[in-house]
C-alpha cells in the first residue's frame, strides 16, 4: 500500500500524519456527514449529485457548507491528481468540529469551524468485479435505524452490524425491512426486477436518496426500461424475477439469493447485468 496523500482542514498530508482531535463531535457524537463519490478512469462519476446531496445534508442539519460546489470539485480532483487514482472512490466527511471539550449543545459555528476531512481508496475496473459475476448473497434483518436515513451522517453503527449478521449467515450484506416492506441495504438502495420492470422504493425519510439510484432511473428511463418508484416485500422480492442493489460503489450489484432462497435463476439477471453495463457507460461519458 502507498502512502496516500489526505485532506484535512485546508491542509495536504500523508495518511500517517493527519489526525483530528479527540473532542471532534464526528468522533463523540456520531455529528457528521459524508459522500463516497467514484473515480472511473480519473473522472469523478454523478458529481453534482453527491455535491447537492452534501448540501441538503448540511442543511438539514444546520451546517454552513465549508465550501462552495465549485470548490469541492476542485478539491475533488486535486485529491484525485495527487494520488494519481484511476479507478477508485473519494471520501469526504464533514463533522460539526471541535468545541475543545464534550457537551451535546451543538457549539457556536463562529467559534468551531466545521472539520473536513477528505480521503481517496483504490477499487478495480467495474468489468472486473468477482461480486457482479457472482451475484450477492443477502438476508433481511430488520431495520431499526432512525428516521432520518435520507441524512447520510456518519452513524453507521447498524448498517455495520447488518454486514456483520450477514457475514455470520454465510451472505454478503444485509436489506433492511420495517413493516414487511424492504427499506434498502446497509448501505446501498434495493431493487427488484418483475415483468421486465425495475421496482425500488420512493424517496421519504425513511432511505437515503442514492445517487446512483437517480442516475440509473434516468439511464433505465432511456433504454425503455419501466420505472415503478413504490415499496416492495420481501415475500415480492423472493418472487421475484431478478434484484440488485446500487451504490456509488458497487455501481448496479446483482443479488442473487435473499435469505438462502436463489431469485430467479439464482444468477445474475440479465436485466441487472444489463443496467450495470448502462450504468458504467454513461457514468465513464458524463464522469468530471
Ligand atoms: N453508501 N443507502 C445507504 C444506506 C447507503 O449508505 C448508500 C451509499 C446508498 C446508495 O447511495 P449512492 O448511490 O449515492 O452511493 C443507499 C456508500 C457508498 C457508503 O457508505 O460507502
Amino acid at each position: 500500500m502507498t502512502m496516500r496523500t489526505v485532506y484535512v482542514n485546508g491542509q495536504w498530508l500523508p495518511e500517517d500524519q493527519a489526525s483530528v482531535s479527540i473532542f471532534d463531535r464526528g468522533f463523540l457524537m456520531a455529528d457528521g456527514i459524508y459522500e463516497v463519490t467514484t473515480v472511473l478512469d480519473g473522472k469523478l462519476v454523478d458529481f453534482p449529485g453527491h455535491a447537492a446531496r452534501l448540501a441538503r445534508s448540511l442543511s438539514e442539519l444546520d451546517m454552513t457548507p465549508p465550501a462552495t460546489t465549485e470548490e469541492l470539485l476542485a478539491l475533488h480532483r486535486q485529491i484525485v491528481t495527487a494520488n494519481a487514482l484511476v479507478n477508485g472512490r473519494v471520501y469526504l466527511q464533514v463533522t460539526r468540529g471541535n468545541p475543545g471539550d464534550r457537551d451535546f449543545v451543538f457549539p457556536d459555528p463562529a467559534t468551531t469551524p466545521l472539520t473536513l476531512v477528505m480521503f481517496t481508496q483504490v477499487a478495480g475496473t467495474p468489468e472486473d468485479s468477482a461480486d457482479a459475476r457472482r451475484g450477492l448473497r443477502v438476508i433481511s434483518v430488520p431495520d431499526i435505524r432512525w428516521q432520518r436515513r435520507d441524512i447520510k451522517t456518519v452513524q453507521l453503527l447498524y448498517p455495520s452490524m447488518g454486514k456483520m449478521m450477514a457475514r455470520a449467515a454465510g451472505a454478503d450484506d444485509a436489506w433492511l425491512v420495517e413493516d414487511g416492506l424492504v427499506t434498502e441495504g446497509t448501505s446501498n438502495n434495493a431493487w427488484i426486477v418483475k415483468g421486465g420492470r425495475i421496482i425500488t422504493r420512493g424517496l421519504s425519510n425513511e432511505i437515503l436518496h442514492g445517487i446512483t439510484r437517480a442516475s440509473l432511473m434516468r439511464y433505465a428511463a432511456e433504454a425503455q426500461i419501466e420505472v415503478e418508484e413504490r415499496a416492495f416485500t420481501l415475500a415480492e422480492a423472493l418472487a421475484a424475477d431478478e434484484a440488485f442493489v446500487t451504490s456509488a460503489s458497487a455501481f448496479v450489484m446483482p443479488v442473487v439469493e435473499i435469505d438462502g432462497t436463489p431469485i430467479g435463476s439464482g444468477k445474475p439477471g440479465r436485466i441487472a447485468q444489463r443496467l450495470r453495463e448502462i450504468y458504467v457507460d454513461e457514468s465513464r461519458k458524463a464522469a468530471l
